[in-house]
């Protein structure tokens, strides 16, 4: 019997520069899935917060910040655009000071429940990959396929100093762990491996190793 193709909500969460969006890209690519990077929202609120000149761990401004903003997602050539209130914003997200600001501003519940809906809907049709923290635990809890990707710390360090060479290497590693810690330290939605995700260790291997991990669990499952 030949099962029938069915487009499922892949889920990939996991600590920052541990290759989600990388891997996340290629799934959806390979698929002809869409994929959600729903960090670049976090990042969006934690934009708007420095430009304002608020502080970002004001849980009552930030919240306002969430709800006030329109978030798009668009596909141009090839790469996923962010635009926020009509303006696209997707040079600007990318610098550790907005991941920072992103982190602090995503302890928040109020940011949190206010972007929850926009990323759901997103999914809503399925033959999604979506990637963050909390999609397997709280946003997609019912994703067919639910992946949770990590590398050592020293190796996370080295992508994101290659990425972005201007600051050493050792603040790299600095500014990972307290990000870490704050993402899977904080009450709402921590980051965590969720009962059913599938645990992929990156370290040392090629990105095109791990996508065809992952398409093989994608397969199994359906997709
Ligand atoms: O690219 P990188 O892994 O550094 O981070 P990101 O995925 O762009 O996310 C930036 C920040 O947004 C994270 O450090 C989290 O604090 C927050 N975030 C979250 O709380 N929940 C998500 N689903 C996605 C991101």
């Amino acid at each position: 019997m030949i099962a029938a193709q069915v487009r499922i909500a892949i889920a990939i969460d996991g600590p920052a520069s541990s290759g989600k969006g990388t891997v996340a890209r290629f799934v959806a690519a390979r698929l002809g899935y869409s994929y959600v990077d729903t960090g670049a929202l976090y990042r969006g609120v934690g934009l708007l917060m420095l430009r304002a000149g608020l502080d970002p761990t004001d849980a009552g401004a930030a919240t306002r910040v969430a709800l006030g903003a329109r978030f798009d997602f668009e596909w141009r050539e090839g790469s996923l655009r962010l635009k926020i209130d009509g303006v696209d914003e997707t040079g600007s997200i990318r610098g550790e000071d907005v991941g920072r600001a992103a982190s602090a501003v995503a302890v928040h519940p109020g940011v949190r429940s206010a972007l929850l809906q926009a990323q759901r809907d997103l999914a809503a049709r399925g033959g999604v990959v979506m990637d963050g923290r909390d999609i397997g635990t709280v946003v997609l809890p019912n994703a067919q396929l639910k992946i949770y990707l990590d590398a050592s710390l020293e190796e996370r360090a080295r992508r994101r100093h290659a990425e972005a060479p201007g600051v050493p290497l050792d603040a790299v590693r600095q500014q990972l762990e307290a990000r870490d810690r704050q993402d899977s330290g904080r009450e709402t939605a921590p980051l965590r491996l969720a009962d059913d995700a599938e645990f992929v260790d990156t370290t040392g291997r090629s990105v095109e190793e791990v996508v065809q991990q992952v398409l093989a669990l994608a397969r199994d499952r359906g997709a």
